[in-house]
């Protein structure tokens, strides 16, 4: 068996940098055609000067892969209409974190409902550069998202020509969100779909697949499942893709993020296969996303087939999900 996806998108990934990025962004260019570009570096993305050096980094390590790099502004409630109006040509959205919530966030926002933020939301509206957001609050670990709801929906009321991205979601509640206001958008993970906080925490802690949003409950994974293998229109594929040397997650302290690229769409061919809907990839992993962003990726035909590939231990420094495992599904051929 075997499908051909037409330019698969990753709608949020990261690649970070020099060493790093050197040896992961090959893996994410080789499979999809283009993916949006986390800002969460040291220090973070803010000017459009670091915008265009990082994308040109981003274009060398890659080398002769077609792969475009979508680019995005970590959120400052200083970005003026002026300076958006400049840098809209070279981004595809900003990226707002709460301050200190996950990895490289220290620089974020400390109070979202705040009135600071609006003369940037209000610009970001106008000249129609999506939000995209991390929304988790300091609450509870397992409730944290769950709290975050009622911010996106404020933003989402106060500002509703502003696309708003929910990323990375992970609960039955940010699923229901969705259809509550017609500007949220949401993007989903391959390991938020396969695994709960069970495969996590349940037996032997498992730090390579320990991320924040952290994994949730059955019922979570469950509705999170329905929206994508039904490829909702509102959802997309957004592999949160989080590369971390293996010392830094096999420690005391361990880092949040699961390495997934290299994996990412014979693991996704296997699960709509499993539930008899692989006709459905094709929209979550490029057509919901084309349309959402209003954006025509370049051409890349990626050819999965039914046919078993064991992960490799490790990239580099990095140890992917499911590695030395075998998967059934692997990459046939990239055209
Ligand atoms: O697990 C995560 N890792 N979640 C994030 O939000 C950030 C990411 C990272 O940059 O490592
Ligand atoms: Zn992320």
């Amino acid at each position: 068996m075997q499908i051909t996806l037409n330019s698969p998108l990753d709608m949020h990934l990261h690649l970070r940098d020099k060493e790093m990025l050197k040896t992961v962004a090959p893996l994410s260019a080789h499979t999809f055609a283009a993916a949006i570009i986390m800002p969460n570096l040291v220090p973070p993305v803010t000017t459009l000067h670091e915008v265009l050096a990082y994308k040109k980094r981003i274009l060398e390590a890659v080398g002769d892969e077609v792969f475009e790099p979508l680019m995005t502004l970590f959120f400052k409630d200083s970005y003026d209409y002026a300076f958006l109006e400049e840098a809209k040509p070279y981004i595809s959205g900003i990226k707002l974190y709460p301050a200190g919530i996950t990895t490289n966030s220290e620089g974020g926002v400390s109070a979202i409902e705040s009135a600071a933020l609006s003369m940037t939301l209000t610009a970001m509206s106008d000249l129609e550069i999506p939000l995209l957001i991390h929304g988790e609050s300091d609450g509870f670990v397992m409730d944290r998202e769950k709290e975050f709801i009622p911010v996106y929906e404020e933003l989402a009321r106060q500002f509703p020509n502003l696309k708003i991205i929910m990323e990375h979601i992970t609960t039955k509640e940010s699923v229901a969100a969705l259809e509550r206001h017609e500007n949220l958008y949401a993007t989903i993970t391959l390991h938020h779909l396969l695994i709960t906080l069970d495969e996590v925490a349940g037996g032997m802690l498992q730090p390579h697949l320990f991320c924040k949003p952290i994994a949730k409950r059955p019922e979570d994974r469950e509705a999170l499942l329905s929206v994508a293998l039904s490829a909702h229109p509102k959802v997309m594929f957004g592999s949160d893709s989080a590369p971390h040397p293996q010392h830094a997650k096999e420690s005391c302290g361990c880092a949040a993020g699961v390495f997934t690229a290299p994996v990412a769409l014979p693991l996704l061919a296997q699960l709509f296969d499993a539930h008899g809907k692989l006709d459905n990839l094709q929209t979550f992993v490029s057509d919901n996303a084309q349309i959402i962003y209003g954006y025509t990726p370049p051409v890349k035909e990626v050819t999965l087939e039914k046919k078993p590939f064991t992960v490799p231990e490790k990239y580099g420094e990095v140890v992917p999900m499911y590695a030395g495992e075998e998967i059934k599904w692997s990459i046939r051929s990239v055209k």
